[in-house]
């Protein structure tokens, strides 16, 4: 139960800056899964309504003077960094029992940038989440800096494991690997719904049908591999007749796909690098 993993890992006071697309899926998961309101402090310009509506439940939005919270997490886009994150600076050294832990889930900046802020001695994580952590089913990797601790990255995980599941990374610079593959992967899968309805469509069925086919097969066969404990190569064989007609389609899309894939991961993983400089 996700309440009492919160609970357990200690996390009791939040403070959320930035509310947008991932702040908002999130915190959803993190209200739903019993963190009270009224522990959760935001920070966020333009509140959108469905955050207005959770300060009628006891968030605090845009507090004068931050209270102390256990954990700062920062969902501001790379480009609002140096303008949004000082407002999080009276919280390093602080923190209710604990220094206040600060968890990024920026892309592409480094938990150097945020000692230079906080200073070196602050506990700092720097995860790369991913989109369906709205419906629970993200997949977040993480890494801390020297002056995070056990307890702390159990901490982070608890929050990040509340929306979705969580792996550790050996190193920093894996981050621009991950960002390539699972941070930007779910616009790839969308992508591939769009180019399987349109090969649909072309193959004679009506845009709306072709459309809803593509979406129910990859929706579909992301559970059914998520769910079996085979890997992907052998639900592929299991489903490939010898000379039938997904070996036919397969003979076509398998030796364009991995340099394809890999190209695209390369690029998005090269963009993560170049937004770090
Ligand atoms: N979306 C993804 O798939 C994804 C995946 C992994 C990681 N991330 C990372 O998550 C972070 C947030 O991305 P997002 O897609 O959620 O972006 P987003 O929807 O633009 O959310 C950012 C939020 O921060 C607010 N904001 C702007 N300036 C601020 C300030 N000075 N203080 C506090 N809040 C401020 C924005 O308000 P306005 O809208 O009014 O500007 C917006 O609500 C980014 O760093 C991104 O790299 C995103």
């Amino acid at each position: 139960m996700v309440a009492t993993s919160l609970a357990e890992a200690g996390i009791d006071s939040l403070v959320l800056l930035g509310c947008g697309k991932m702040g908002r899926a999130m915190l959803e998961g993190w209200l739903k899964g019993g963190l009270p309101p009224a522990q959760v402090q935001v920070i966020d310009p333009c509140p959108s309504d469905w955050l207005k509506a959770r300060v009628a439940q006891g968030v605090t939005l845009n507090p004068a003077e931050l209270a102390p919270a256990t954990i700062a997490v920062i969902a501001v886009k790379p480009q609002m960094m140096t303008q949004a994150a000082p407002r999080l600076a009276v919280l390093a050294g602080q923190g209710p029992g604990t220094r206040t832990l600060f968890l990024s889930i920026a892309a592409g900046t480094p938990i150097a940038t945020f000692e230079a802020m906080f200073g070196a001695g602050t506990a700092i994580i720097r995860a790369m989440p991913n989109t369906p952590a709205a419906v629970g089913r993200g997949i977040a990797a993480l890494i801390g800096n020297d002056a995070t601790s056990e307890a702390q990255m159990a901490m982070a995980e608890a929050l990040l494991g509340a929306v979705g599941q969580t792996v550790r990374l050996d190193s920093e610079e894996q981050m621009h690997a991950v960002t390539g593959l699972s941070g930007s992967g779910p616009a790839y899968v969308f992508h591939l719904i769009e180019a399987m309805a349109a090969a649909g469509a072309a193959a004679g069925l009506t845009p709306d049908l072709a459309m809803r086919l593509a979406r129910a097969t990859v929706a579909g066969a992301g559970a059914l591999a998520d769910a079996s404990p085979e890997p992907a190569e052998q639900l592929r064989i299991d489903v490939t007749s010898p000379a039938g007609t997904t070996a036919a389609g397969l003979d076509v899309l398998m030796p364009e796909l991995v340099p394809l894939m890999t190209r695209t991961v390369a690029a998005a993983a090269g963009r993560s690098r170049e937004l770090a400089e």
